[in-house]
C-alpha cells in the first residue's frame, strides 16, 4: 500500500475553526497515522476571520511534531481564500502561502463569485508561477450549479481537490453527487481530508479511497490520496492528470448530433 499524504488539515491547535489546543491536534495525529496517512499538509485559513501568520504557524509544527514523534510528517501550507487582498499578498510573496514551499497553492472559493473574473484571478496566480489547486469545489454553490466550471479552469492548468468527506455522504447528497461526477469525468486530482476535529471532520483517507476505489478503480483511487498528493508535496508534477471527460450535457449533445 502506498502511505497517504493528505494536502488540507486544520490539524495547527488554536490558530483557526480546527484544533482548539495541541491535545486535540495530537489525537488527530494519531488519528491519521492509524489511518495509513504519513504526510500532513497543516493548512490554517488565511480568510477575513482568521489571518495567516508564517513564523507562528511555522512555530507551531514544530512544537506538534516534537509532540507526536516523527509520524506523521507535519509540512506546511495555508487554506488560502481567494480575496482581493490574499491573492496581491500571494503574487508578491510567492511561496508565502504555498504548500511546503512547492509552487503548489490551496485556494478557497467564497460561497458566490464571478466565474470569468475568477478565472483572471487564476490566471494571475498561474502566471506569477503558482499552481492553483482548487479546494472543494462540490461543496461549493457555484461549481455545483455549473458542471463544466471546474473542467474549464483545469484547462487554464488549476488542479482539483476534493474533501474525503463528501465521497462518504457527509456533506450532504449535492456534495456527494458533485464529488462523483467530478471524479467520473477525471476532474479529481486529489482527495483530501480538510480535517477540522476528531469528531465531526475528522483525519484519514481510507474510506475515501476505497469509495474512488469502488467509483472508479484501484490505480485511480490510489493516484488520489497518495501519488498524486505525494507529487504536490514535492514540486512535482502530476502523475495522474487526465484530458477531462465532457460533461453529461455536451455528452447528450454530441449523441443527438449523432
Ligand atoms: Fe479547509
Amino acid at each position: 500500500m502506498h502511505p497517504h499524504v493528505d494536502i488540507h488539515c486544520h490539524i495547527l491547535p488554536g490558530l483557526d475553526d480546527g484544533a482548539p489546543n495541541l491535545e486535540v491536534s495530537v489525537e488527530m495525529a494519531r488519528m491519521a497515522r492509524e489511518d495509513g496517512t504519513r504526510h500532513i499538509v497543516a493548512t490554517p485559513h488565511a480568510n477575513f476571520q482568521f489571518a495567516y501568520d508564517g513564523a507562528k504557524v511555522a512555530a507551531l509544527r514544530d512544537e506538534l511534531q516534537a509532540a507526536i514523534g516523527p509520524e506523521p510528517a507535519i509540512l506546511i501550507g495555508c487554506d488560502f481564500h481567494l480575496s482581493f487582498e490574499n491573492v496581491r499578498d500571494a503574487i508578491a510573496n510567492p511561496r508565502k502561502y504555498s504548500v511546503n514551499q512547492t509552487q503548489y497553492q490551496l485556494v478557497e472559493f467564497a460561497e458566490s463569485f464571478k466565474m470569468d473574473a475568477m478565472e483572471g484571478v487564476l490566471s494571475q496566480l498561474l502566471q506569477a508561477g503558482m499552481v492553483p489547486v482548487l479546494t472543494h469545489p462540490e461543496r461549493n454553490p457555484v461549481f455545483q450549479q455549473h458542471d463544466d466550471l471546474a473542467g474549464r479552469y483545469v484547462q487554464l492548468g488549476c488542479v482539483v481537490q476534493i474533501t474525503s468527506g463528501s465521497l462518504t455522504g457527509d456533506f450532504g447528497k449535492t456534495a456527494f453527487k458533485t464529488a462523483m461526477d467530478l471524479l467520473d469525468r477525471d476532474l479529481v486530482h486529489v482527495i483530501a481530508s480538510d480535517a477540522h476535529s476528531t469528531k465531526r471532520r475528522v483525519p484519514g483517507l481510507a474510506a475515501a479511497e476505497q469509495a474512488a476505489r469502488e467509483r472508479r478503480s484501484a490505480a485511480i483511487a490510489q493516484a488520489l490520496v497518495a501519488d498524486n498528493p505525494a507529487a504536490i508535496i514535492a514540486g512535482r508534477t502530476l502523475p495522474f492528470f487526465p484530458e477531462p471527460r465532457p460533461t453529461k450535457k455536451k455528452k447528450m449533445l454530441s449523441f443527438l448530433r449523432g
